[in-house]
């Protein structure tokens, strides 16, 4: 026989068998078949070298190593490879550093958010929550915001585009928190301390201080003699109390259809006044839409945007960082 065709048919049948073996125990039982020292098929191999013509017997003993070798280290990466998982599973170094757990947290604007019902629970208002798809009536017609007013403009506004209310009026995310006020008096009798904090949602063009969905807390407080000075004493210690003492709050006469008087509300940021709401005495209109009498009744109303507080405080420059999901970002909060 060919010694060279023996070998290579030896080599092929030996490699197929290492690949074969499943376990260590076939495996051995392959070394000892292919490569064993008594009565392996590698001692006939070795004797058709001795054979051979005197001047290929150099070549063909070259070609016989090689092809030991290759099926050597075939049977040695296997063996590793079947030693593998037992190694591992015996092989725990109890002086190494544990893993350490990262656990999750809450998102800066709804710690501020809690930190806000906390403040405001101080001053006797009790949260409620309205919802974020709404109908014209609580967005618009009952905040005295009538039918040709800007504020309605399908472009400022996300309209639903197929859905409509129970009435058949159209939907759309609410573009403000004052909708809560609505609901609430709907549902309740004066006197009233609530506040509402959620998301609004606005078709404006996106930048540092502005994005199309932020958070909004409405306030809103009625009684027999509820006044612009309490008003004004609410949100100033509201202010301090998140901000510190040192915090500067001013007012400035505004116009909203669903208060009379309106201001608007600005804050102290360095050298710049950054407006953070609105605020005001609400609208006798506001109250006939829910059927108050507003010979009997009055009250204040607020709305601040959340993210602008919260800017302040972690000394926070663009909005849009809150809304990124940038874990190293969240992990200062
Ligand atoms: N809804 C107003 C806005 O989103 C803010 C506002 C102003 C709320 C005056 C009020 C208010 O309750 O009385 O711009």
């Amino acid at each position: 026989m060919d010694p060279i065709q023996a070998f290579s048919e030896y080599e092929r049948e030996a490699l197929e068998a290492i690949e074969n073996a499943g376990d260590e125990q076939s495996l051995e039982q392959s070394r000892i078949t292919f490569l064993g020292k008594k009565g392996g098929r590698l001692k006939d191999l070795q004797k058709l070298v001795g054979q051979v013509a005197a001047e290929v017997r150099r070549e063909v003993g070259k070609a016989f190593n090689d092809v030991k070798t290759r099926v050597n280290e075939a049977l040695e990466a296997r063996k590793a490879l079947l030693a593998k998982p037992k190694a591992t599973a015996t092989a725990i170094d109890v002086t190494l550093p544990g893993t350490p757990f990262s656990t999750g947290g809450l998102h800066p604007v709804t710690q501020t958010m809690r930190e806000f019902k906390d403040i405001m629970g101080r001053f006797g208002f009790t949260a409620v929550e309205g919802p974020e798809i709404e109908d014209e009536r609580h967005n618009f017609v009952a905040l005295n915001i009538p039918e040709a007013h800007p504020a309605r403009d399908p472009l400022d506004n996300f309209y639903l585009a197929t859905a409509r209310s129970w009435a058949g009026g159209p939907l759309l995310l609410r573009s403000q928190t004052s909708t809560v006020q609505i609901r609430e008096m709907e549902k309740t009798k004066p006197p009233i301390r609530i506040v509402s904090l959620g998301r609004v949602y606005r078709p404006d063009t996106i930048d540092a201080t502005h994005s199309c969905m932020f958070h909004q807390m409405e306030g809103l407080m009625v009684g027999e003699d509820v006044t612009m000075a309490q008003l004004k004493t609410v949100l100033h210690l509201f202010a301090k109390a998140y901000l510190g003492e040192e915090v500067t709050v001013r007012f400035r006469p505004s116009f909203f259809p669903f208060t009379e008087p309106s201001v608007e509300v600005d804050m102290l940021w360095g050298d710049d006044w950054i407006e953070v709401g609105g605020a005001g005495m609400v609208d006798p209109n506001v109250f006939k839409a829910v059927g108050y009498d507003p010979e009997e009744v009055q009250g204040f109303a607020f709305g601040l945007g959340i993210e602008r507080f919260c800017m302040r405080r972690h000394e926070v420059t663009d909005i849009r960082r809150f809304y990124e999901n940038d874990v190293r970002f969240l992990r200062q909060f």
